[in-house]
């Protein structure tokens, strides 16, 4: 069976927790059969939001989005599963909510691109350093779902 199995991040940002949508974002991604093998809420220092935002620091977006993501809890999710990575950001969608399709998170939930409720790594590099910039070693589990012969 194709795939190689990853493990990325996947952020349920401030306004996904204060819209109530920590539930619907979890279902979408064990519906697909991705499993989580770290779950946890936190409100993100500064510091710990600009070593993860570290590529955008200098765009005129930058502060905005320190601000927002530092505002409120945020909900921090690893998953693992076939071809996760990508996979994730299928069901995520694009990263301006006008252009993510019905049918992502971003798609039906999200209207603009400061507001987008999740963020997923975009590569399995960086899906390794963002999981270690949020977890401790100590902080992913190991099991068999009982459906995981069958994906
Ligand atoms: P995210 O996937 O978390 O990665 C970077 C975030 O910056 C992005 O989602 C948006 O929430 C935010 N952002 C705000 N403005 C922009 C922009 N013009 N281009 C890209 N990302 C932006």
């Amino acid at each position: 069976m194709s795939g190689a199995v990853e493990r990325t991040l996947v952020l349920i940002k401030p306004d996904g927790v204060v819209r109530g949508l920590v539930g619907e974002v979890i279902r979408r991604l064990e519906q697909k059969g991705l499993k989580i093998v770290g779950l946890k809420m936190m409100l993100l220092s500064r510091e710990r939001a600009e070593e993860l935002y570290a590529v955008h620091r200098g765009k005129p977006f930058f502060e905005g989005l320190i601000n927002y993501v530092t505002s409120a809890p945020i909900v921090a999710i690893a998953v693992e599963g076939k071809s996760a990575v990508r996979v994730v950001r299928n069901i995520i969608g694009l990263t301006n909510p006008a252009e993510a399709r019905p049918g992502t998170i971003r798609g039906d939930f999200a209207l603009s691109i400061d507001r987008n409720i999740v963020h997923a790594a975009d590569s399995v590099e960086n899906a390794s350093r963002e999981l270690s910039i949020i977890f401790n070693s100590d902080e992913f589990y190991s099991y068999k779902r009982v459906d995981e012969d069958w994906l």
